[in-house]
């Protein structure tokens, strides 16, 4: 969480930080700052979103040519404006931006700082301390800078001003994500590639325990003992406007949207001239080896693993387990003799499955890494990556990252079956296609969707969602888009569950919102409604065509009963929309969350 930025070039910077910021929001927005040096150093901070911040840097005169920036998700500290980076040393010499957390800090802070007035209740304000500490027994600021990140436990992507110095940003990166991009008249620093795309596309890959030294006439990078690094820059793939929400008024209702477009893309990417599937022979042999599967994910990517779970099994044979990071970082279950790691990650940067694959590296077990960001954390620390081309997902609450990796799980799902010889009668490519029709012609009803929700959920205080088998997970997801955006409390069940304790909360006008897609339950769910109906629950059905039932709110095309979560969740990610978007809530960027979660 927290976005940091950094320009030093020919431009007036205050603008380019500003702009960058506003692009790496989704990461964290409970305050904001910049520094900008010109005559004097410049610091200017706001506790809230991006936009605060611009109204008083814009009345700010500062109008130098170096700067650096970041939009925070508080982990120490109240979100306020003396917590709010960035940070100064108490002379004001240096001044830094970090993203992460220190966790040997109150160690650092006796050892070191034992003489010196904090100021805020930051991890973030020892670092800039101490560096100011080693400067002043005589280290040059680059010596300081490394010897103090050297001391350092934990996770940091760092940006830091020295006032004596108008041509030098000191950068440094462990476990945090942190790109460094370079320009004709410029150099720059970024958490993602997203937020600095009006400046350059080019961009060097930083790895953990790096520094760079960023100025006017190139960058210059280094690991903490000081031996030199080089590294070829790449080509960010993304255009400015891949990040532009157009004429949407959300990111959110933008990325529904774009879900056909996203499995159509998928297709693509997966299939070879002769329309099979092209998936690399190392990761189909990594597949083929494994005599179980450990799916590691978090949030709406775990969701999208438990339908994974269900893809492989059923169609490839593999048995799987499904995983939250978060617990298996600290309760890892028995292994079996072959397993294999696939982790889930929309924005490859989650620190708990960051964790995960840390230690499946050190017992010399495979990996494969199923996101959406190429060059992310897991992407490049997995043995093998598979994409899932969705673009840039903008919005805090993932939508077309979620069906893209149930596509492509299927994917792999058939090309395991494939490879193993198995005759299945799933083809995944063919069933996609379809799907992405489906999909189409469900977010076209957004009139229908929005009725739904000032029906069922403008004035509620809870909803439970129900389903079985498949739909079962696809309601756990529902539930989570519900609740993240709307703050309705909202929790998803197998629907035979409920009356084992649940149901006591069912009262008079409850929404219970069913999912009734899966042939082989559709009589038992329709039986668990009909139990909570009966005492008093207000029923929302979204059924698929030809299982459908008189009264049914919601009737999804037909489309493959494996694949059926990727078109049931689009009435309920639009419900869950229209819900948050009536009820006056922030629908891109909820209360207390950002979009990756970069401390475990
Ligand atoms: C919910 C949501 C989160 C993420 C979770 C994992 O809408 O987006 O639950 O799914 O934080 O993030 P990734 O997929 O980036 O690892």
């Amino acid at each position: 969480m927290c976005g940091i930025v950094g320009y030093v070039g020919t431009q007036t910077v205050k603008d380019i930080l500003l702009k960058g910021l506003e692009k790496l929001e989704y990461r964290g927005y409970d305050s904001a700052g910049l520094a900008v040096i010109d005559e004097n150093v410049n610091v200017i901070k706001e506790k809230g979103r991006i936009a605060t911040l611009r109204e008083k840097a814009e009345a700010t005169d500062a109008d130098g040519t170096i700067g650096i920036g970041h939009t925070r998700w508080a982990t120490h500290g109240v979100p306020n404006i003396t917590n709010a980076h960035p940070h100064q040393g108490n002379e004001k010499r240096f001044t830094l931006v970090h993203n992460g957390v220190i966790e040997n800090y109150e160690e650092l802070k006796t050892e070191f700082l034992s003489d010196v007035t904090l100021t805020s209740d930051t991890d973030t304000e020892i670092i800039v301390q101490m560096i100011e500490k080693f400067a002043d027994a005589g280290a040059t600021p680059e010596e300081a800078f490394r010897q103090v990140l050297s001391k350092l436990e934990g996770s940091y992507a760092i940006a830091m001003l020295d006032a004596n110095d108008s041509d030098t940003i000191y950068v440094g990166k462990n476990k945090s994500p942190l790109l460094v991009g370079l320009a004709d008249d410029a150099n720059v620093v970024a958490s993602d590639s997203m937020a600095m795309l009006h400046v350059t596309k080019t961009f060097v890959e930083l790895m953990d325990e790096e520094t760079v030294i960023v100025s006017r006439e190139g960058v210059q990078i280094k690991k903490l003992d000081g031996t030199t690094v080089d590294r070829e820059p790449f080509t960010a793939e993304l255009d400015e406007s891949d990040t532009e929400k157009g004429t949407y008024a959300h990111y959110m209702l933008k990325e529904i949207d774009e879900q056909p477009f996203v499995i159509r893309n998928i297709i693509q990417q997966y299939q070879d001239e002769q329309n099979e599937i092209k998936l690399s022979k190392d990761i189909r042999k990594a597949v083929g080896n494994a005599d179980r599967i450990y799916i590691i994910a978090a949030g709406t990517s775990y969701h999208a693993g438990l339908v994974g779970k269900e893809l492989l099994e059923k169609v490839a044979g593999i048995p799987v387990e499904v995983h939250i990071a978060s617990e298996f970082l600290y309760n890892q279950p028995l292994l079996s003799e072959k397993p294999l790691f696939i982790f889930i990650s929309q924005s490859g940067e989650t620190a708990d499955s960051r964790g995960v694959l840390v230690n499946v590296k050190k017992a010399g077990l495979p990996s494969v890494t199923i996101t959406n960001v190429p060059g992310s954390t897991l992407d490049r620390e997995a043995d093998f990556a598979l994409y899932t081309y969705a673009g840039p997902e903008i919005a805090v609450a993932s939508t077309k990252a979620y069906t893209a990796q149930m596509a492509v799980l299927s994917i792999l799902a058939m090309d395991a079956a494939i490879a193993k010889g198995i005759d299945t009668d799933f083809d995944a490519i063919h069933e996609l296609s379809i799907v992405a029709n489906a999909i189409e012609v469900l977010t076209d009803a957004k009139d229908e969707m929005e009725q739904i929700a000032r029906d069922y959920l403008l004035e509620t205080r809870n909803a439970f969602f129900i389903g079985r088998g498949f739909d079962y997970h696809v309601v756990q997801e529902g539930a989570l888009k519900l609740k993240e955006i709307s703050y309705i409390q909202a929790e998803g069940f197998a629907g035979g569950e409920l009356k084992h304790g649940t149901i006591a909360l069912i009262e008079d006008g409850t929404p219970v919102i069913a999912l009734a897609t899966q042939q082989s339950v559709n009589l038992n769910i329709r039986g668990n409604l009909q139990e909570v109906v009966s005492r008093g629950a207000n029923p929302c059905v979204v059924s698929m065509d030809g299982l459908n039932r008189k009264g049914d709110n919601v009737v999804i095309p037909k489309v493959h009963d494996y694949l059926t979560p990727l078109a049931s969740v689009i009435p309920l990610q639009l419900i869950s929309y229209y819900a948050a978007l009536h009820r006056g809530c922030d629908v891109d960027k909820p209360r207390n969350l950002a979009k990756s979660v970069t401390v475990e």
